[in-house]
C-alpha cells in the first residue's frame, strides 16, 4: 500500500512529497514539530501535543497553518490513509516559502504544513524494553531554548549518531555543572534507592515533553513520587533505576552509561510498571 502525506492542503504520494527549495524551513530551520505516538488505533495524548504546538508557534511567532481542529482532521486522515494502528505521525510548521532573507516574510505567506504517519512494529519496543538501552554522554552544545520544539536539531543529530558509533541508543546531553539535561530524543529519569523519581525541572533548560508530563499521571496513579531536580551523572550511576522517555519510546529502561552498567544492568520494576500503565492513563483519540 503507498504511503500518503499531506503537504500544505494536498494529500500526495509520499514518495512525491515535497516542500519548495525556498521553504524556511530547509534554509533556516525556521520551524516546528511534532511527534504522537500512535497506539493501538489511538492517537495518544494529541490534546497535549497540540497544546505545546501552539505554545512552540507562539515562541517564534508562526501563525498556526490551519485553525487547530481542522488540523486534527488532518492528523487523523493522515493515520487513517496510511492505515497506521501502532506507529507515529509526524507534523512540522515552517514559516513558509520566501525567498531567501533572515528577515521574517510579510504576514501574506503562509506557514508551511506537512504530516507525515508510519508504522512501527511494537513489539520492537517491547523487546527492546526487555533488555534496556545504553546511553553515553556529551557536553551540552545546544541553543538555551531548547524548550521550543524547533526543526534546528543539528546537535541532537550528532549525539545521537555519536551514541550510535558507541554501541548506545541514546545520547544524553550534561550541562557545564554537570547535572544532565536530556536525551538527543528523549526525556531523561532515574529512580533514587528509596524509589523516587526524579527528573529535570522542564524550564528552558529541556524540551517539556509530553510523555514526561503523562508520566506524572501515571506516577501519581501508581503512587510514586516525583522529585523535579536535577541530577549528576554520578548519581544516575549509582541509581536504583535509569530511564528515558518520548512518544515513541514511552518509559524505556537505560541498563548502561558510557560504558558502566548502571541499575544492575536490568530493567527496573518501577520502570517497568510506569511503561505497563501508561496507556491505561494517556489520553487516547480515536484515528
Ligand atoms: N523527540 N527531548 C527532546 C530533545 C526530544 O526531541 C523529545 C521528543 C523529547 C520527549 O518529548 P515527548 O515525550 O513529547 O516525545 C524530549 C521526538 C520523539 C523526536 O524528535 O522524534
Amino acid at each position: 500500500m503507498p504511503r500518503i502525506a499531506y503537504v500544505n492542503g494536498r494529500y500526495v504520494a509520499h514518495r512525491d512529497a515535497s516542500v519548495h527549495v525556498e521553504d524556511r524551513g530547509y534554509q533556516f530551520s525556521d520551524g516546528v514539530y511534532e511527534v504522537c505516538e500512535v497506539a493501538r488505533g489511538f492517537i495518544i495524548d494529541m490534546p497535549r501535543h497540540l497544546d505545546r504546538l501552539n505554545r512552540s508557534l507562539g515562541e517564534l511567532s508562526i501563525a498556526w497553518p490551519l485553525h487547530r481542529s481542522a488540523l486534527a482532521v488532518v492528523i487523523r486522515e493522515v493515520v487513517r490513509r496510511n492505515r497506521v494502528t501502532d506507529g507515529l505521525v509526524y507534523l512540522q510548521v515552517t514559516r513558509g516559502v520566501a525567498g531567501r532573507d533572515h528577515f521574517f516574510p510579510p504576514a501574506s505567506v503562509r506557514p508551511s504544513l506537512v504530516v507525515t504517519a508510519k508504522k512501527i512494529d511494537p513489539a520492537a519496543g517491547a523487546k527492546r524494553a526487555e533488555t534496556g538501552v545504553k546511553v553515553i554522554t556529551v557536553p551540552e552544545n545546544r541553543w538555551d531554548r531548547v524548550d521550543i520544539k524547533s526543526v534546528g536539531l543539528l546537535p541532537n543529530v550528532l549525539a545521537k549518531q555519536q551514541a550510535k558509533e558507541a554501541g548506545a541508543q541514546e545520547a544524553w546531553f550534561v550541562d557545564a555543572d554537570g547535572t544532565v539535561k536530556e536525551g538527543a530524543s528523549t526525556n531523561a529519569w532515574i529512580v533514587t534507592r528509596d524509589g523516587v523519581l526524579v527528573t529535570r525541572p522542564a524550564d528552558h533548560g529541556i524540551l517539556r515533553g509530553i510523555t514526561r508530563t503523562t508520566l506524572f499521571d501515571v506516577a501519581a496513579k501508581l503512587g510514586y513520587r516525583i522529585e523535579e531536580r536535577g541530577f549528576s551523572v554520578a548519581e544516575a550511576k549509582a541509581a536504583r533505576e535509569v530511564f528515558l522517555s518520548s512518544a515513541t519510546t514511552i518509559a524505556m529502561p537505560i541498563v548502561e552509561i558510557d560504558g558502566e552498567p548502571v541499575a544492575n544492568g536490568h530493567p527496573g520494576t518501577i520502570t517497568l510498571s510506569l511503561r505497563q500503565a501508561f496507556f491505561d492513563v494517556a489520553k487516547k483519540s480515536p484515528a
